[in-house]
C-alpha cells in the first residue's frame, strides 16, 4: 500500500533506561506470551499472501505487515530478557511453533471470503491495540511503556490497512452486514482459543503437560486485569466500524458496558495452581 513504511525500529528504544524494580512479575508472564504470538507475523503474512494470490497491492501490504509484528515479537523478547536473563526464547517458540500452526498451503482464506478474512484482520488489531495500549497506562516500567506504545500505534496502523482493503472487498465480493457481524463474533470468541493460551504456557514453561482450560483461565486473569473502560469502549467503537455498525451509537456504548463486565468477571476468575 503506497506510504505504508515501518515507523519505528529498535534502535529508537531507551533501553539504557531500563528499570528492574518497576517490572510487574505477572505482566512480564504476559508480555512472553505476546512475544510468542507476534513472531508468528511472518507465517501469518505467509497465509495472506496466498490467499490474496492475485492482489499484489495487498500482498506486498501483507507481507510489510508481517515483518511489523515480528518486529513486535523482537522488541518484546529483548524486554523480556532484560527482565528474565534466563528466557530462552528459541525453545519456548520453537515449542509454541510447532502446536500452533496455520495452513499456509492454502489460497482461501479459513474465514470463508477474502472481505471476511479482513474483517477478522480487523478484529485482531483492534484486540492488539487496545491490548498494548492497556498494557502501557499500567506499567511503570519506563522501556516497556516506550515499546507499548510504538506497538500500539502500529497496531492501530494495521487496523487502518485491513480495513481499507475490506472496504474494498466489501464491494467487490458483497458480503453483506450479517456475514460480516457474524464473522466478527467468531473472531471475538476466538480469543479464549489456543492461541493465546498455548503461547501463555509455552513462553513460561508452564511443565509436562497443556491444560487448556487452565491457561486460559491464566492467561485472562492477568491480561483482562489491565483494560480500563476507556480502552473497552474505544475497542468497541472500532470494531463496530469494521463490521458496519454505527460506531458512535447507544448501541455500541451498551456493547461495551457489557464487555466491561465480561473483562471484569474473567480479570477475577481465581486460578487454581501458581499458573
Ligand atoms: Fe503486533
Ligand atoms: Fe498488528
Amino acid at each position: 500500500m503506497t506510504g505504508y513504511k515501518k515507523h519505528w525500529t529498535l534502535d529508537d528504544i531507551p533501553w539504557d533506561n531500563f528499570d528492574p524494580l518497576k517490572v510487574d512479575p505477572e505482566m512480564l508472564r504476559i508480555v512472553k506470551g505476546a512475544a510468542l504470538v507476534e513472531h508468528n507475523g511472518s507465517i501469518y503474512a505467509e497465509y495472506l499472501s496466498n490467499v490474496f494470490y492475485d492482489d499484489p497491492e495487498f500482498q506486498s501490504a501483507a507481507i510489510r505487515w508481517g515483518a511489523e509484528e515480528v518486529q513486535h515479537g523482537e522488541a518484546l523478547v529483548k524486554w523480556v530478557k532484560l527482565a528474565d536473563p534466563s528466557f530462552d526464547f528459541e525453545s519456548r517458540f520453537k515449542n509454541f511453533s510447532s502446536k500452533i500452526t496455520l495452513p499456509t498451503a492454502t489460497n482461501k482464506s479459513v474465514r470463508g471470503s477474502r472481505c471476511g478474512e479482513l474483517v477478522a484482520r480487523c478484529m485482531v488489531e483492534v484486540g492488539t491495540s487496545s491490548y498494548y495500549t492497556a498494557l502501557r497506562e499500567a506499567t511503570a516500567e519506563p522501556v516497556l511503556r516506550e515499546i507499548c506504545r510504538n506497538i500500539a500505534r502500529d497496531e492501530i496502523r494495521h487496523y487502518k490497512l485491513f480495513y481499507s482493503h475490506m472496504a474494498r472487498y466489501r464491494t467487490i465480493e458483497r458480503l453483506g452486514i450479517i456475514r460480516r457481524i457474524l464473522v466478527g463474533v467468531s473472531r471475538i470468541s476466538e480469543s479464549e482459543d489456543d492461541e493465546l493460551a498455548y503461547a501463555y504456557y509455552a513462553a513460561n514453561n508452564l511443565g509436562e503437560k497443556y491444560d487448556r482450560k487452565q491457561c486460559v483461565r491464566a492467561y485472562m486473569s492477568r491480561a483482562y486485569g489491565f483494560y480500563r473502560p476507556h480502552h473497552v469502549e474505544r475497542g468497541i467503537m472500532l470494531i463496530f466500524k469494521a463490521v458496519g455498525i454505527k460506531p458512535h451509537s447507544k448501541l455500541a456504548a451498551i456493547t461495551a458496558k457489557i464487555a466491561c463486565y465480561f473483562l471484569n468477571a474473567k480479570a477475577n476468575q481465581q486460578t487454581s495452581t501458581a499458573q
